[in-house]
């Protein structure tokens, strides 16, 4: 161990940056930021989530490695040390929460990849010749309550295998495998997908910004994706910069996160949209987006079928490596705080998180209509509840605590030295205490007003 204590440490420099882009790239690079952007005007979108991951994103992202490293806990514990023992430590059980929720919805879509790569290899899917069977193939699919909760079931497994054998050996040990896979996969997909004819419309729909398409709305998602993509806002990164050695330069790490992610899911775009054009596609297909379009562009192509594993390969690998850092924190917290072992930790709290998924799991099937709230599926609630509200919650409290409750002056030494005339240190240090935060709070209070308005107009409109 290096710098005292009996916490373990990441082995390497280049497996924690793999490990906390393992984090980062996910579901949201792949599955959901294609089709968010494709329902909030493409290119226009991006540009702005770009913003956001500059001013936002980074910010935080440093922040709470500072904090990680800084306290050496996990995210409750570290805000006891940051809160002083005052009642904000409530922003750690808040972001222990979010792991429970997210990883509970999380892992049903993580359940489908599993599935999908059983159907692109038994040949299942290789009779899919268009849109219509493509969509008809998933609706029996997710419709199957058995199937569902054993793919979940299986997602949740293979998170609590890798969570057992601890930090080193678990988590870094496989994202040092499964990164690279990840990359590679993407490009020859990428490659692929511009080959196909049509291709072209595709890129320019996710190159060519149309402002007339930027809404309030367009702008919150934005916001939320940023905030999901970067797995920021409920302490995953508190949790990851908790086994950084001290010798690690914090500043320097985050850049490389951050860019990996954005550069992921742009790659995701080039890799999605051409096939979504090729295919006359809208792309405004919601969650089922790519689960239609994917084995339809496959389906009638020869050797289509290797294609499409690959896909789901990645998206797999992508929700693993992220799976996996989510039933971190809440595992890091059992151990930390309530001082159970990794493994009962894991075993209980994997099990909890199974069971929180299974409505989840059948909220496209027979509790469709039971599960109705506000509006949404029980899926979309727990989606929307964690990334649009808990997630820019926990990030506003990260940073005001930071910058106004323990104070920027104890934790800042945790930074890279700088000699530059404008100093990154300054400049984060400035962004956390002025403009995260606000930022933060303007766009949630349009957020919640705008929520608020559809509230009032479904109960009494
Ligand atoms: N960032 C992951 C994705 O893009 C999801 C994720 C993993 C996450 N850990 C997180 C989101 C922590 C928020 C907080 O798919």
């Amino acid at each position: 161990m290096e710098s005292g204590g009996s916490r373990e440490r990441w082995g390497t420099k280049v497996g924690f940056i793999l490990a906390a882009a393992g984090s980062a790239i996910g579901l949201g690079n792949i599955w959901k930021f294609p089709y968010v952007a494709g329902e909030n005007g493409g290119a226009a979108f991006v540009l702005i989530y770009i913003v956001f991951v500059i001013i936002l994103g980074l910010p935080i992202m440093i922040a709470e490695l500072v904090i990680g490293r800084h306290t050496e806990k996990d995210p409750v514990g570290a805000f006891k040390v940051i809160a002083g023992g005052t009642k904000w430590v409530f922003v750690g059980y808040l972001g222990v929460l979010s792991g429970f929720f997210i990883l509970s919805f999380y892992s049903v879509v993580g359940g489908w990849t599993l599935g999908y790569i059983v159907k692109s290899i038994s040949g299942t899917a290789a009779g899919i010749d268009s849109i219509e069977t493509a969509k008809g193939v998933f609706q029996e699919f997710s419709m199957d309550p058995l199937l569902m909760i054993l793919y979940h079931f299986l997602f949740m497994g293979s998170c609590m295998v890798i969570v057992i054998r601890g930090i080193k050996k678990g988590i870094e040990r496989w994202s040092k495998v499964l990164m690279p896979l990840l990359f590679f996969i993407l490009i020859v997909l990428i490659i692929k997908g511009l080959s196909m004819e049509g291709s072209f419309r595709g890129l320019s729909f996710f190159l060519k910004p149309d402002f007339s398409k930027i809404t309030a709305d367009s702008i919150i998602a934005a916001l939320g994706q940023s905030f999901f993509s970067l797995s920021l806002g409920m302490g995953a990164m508190i949790t990851y910069g908790s086994y950084l050695s001290k010798k690690e330069k914090i500043l320097h790490s985050a850049m490389y996160i951050v860019l990996l992610d954005t550069l992921i899911a742009i790659l995701a775009g080039f890799a999605i949209f051409p096939a979504v054009f090729a295919m006359n596609m809208s792309p405004k297909g919601g969650p089922g987006l790519i689960f239609h379009i994917i084995p339809a562009v496959f389906g009638k192509m020869e050797f289509g079928y290797i294609f499409s594993t690959l896909f789901f390969v990645l998206l797999f690998i992508a929700a693993l490596t992220s799976g996996m850092s989510l039933l971190e924190v809440v595992t890091a917290y059992i151990i930390d705080e309530r001082g159970w072992s990794r493994r009962k930790g894991v075993y209980v709290t994997g099990t909890i998180i199974f069971l929180l998924g299974v409505p989840s799991a059948l909220s496209f099937g027979v509790i469709r209509d039971a599960t109705y709230f506000l509006g949404n599926t029980f899926f979309d609630f727990m989606d929307k509840l964690t990334s649009n509200y808990m997630l820019p919650i926990g990030g506003f409290f990260i940073a005001i605590c930071l910058g106004y409750k323990y104070g920027l002056e104890n934790t800042i030494h945790e930074l890279d030295p700088d000699t530059r005339v404008i100093s990154l240190k300054e400049l984060w240090a400035f962004f956390i205490k002025f403009i995260s935060p606000f930022l933060i709070l303007f766009l949630f209070i349009m957020l919640i007003r705008d929520d608020i308005v559809s509230l009032f107009s479904r109960l009494f409109g």
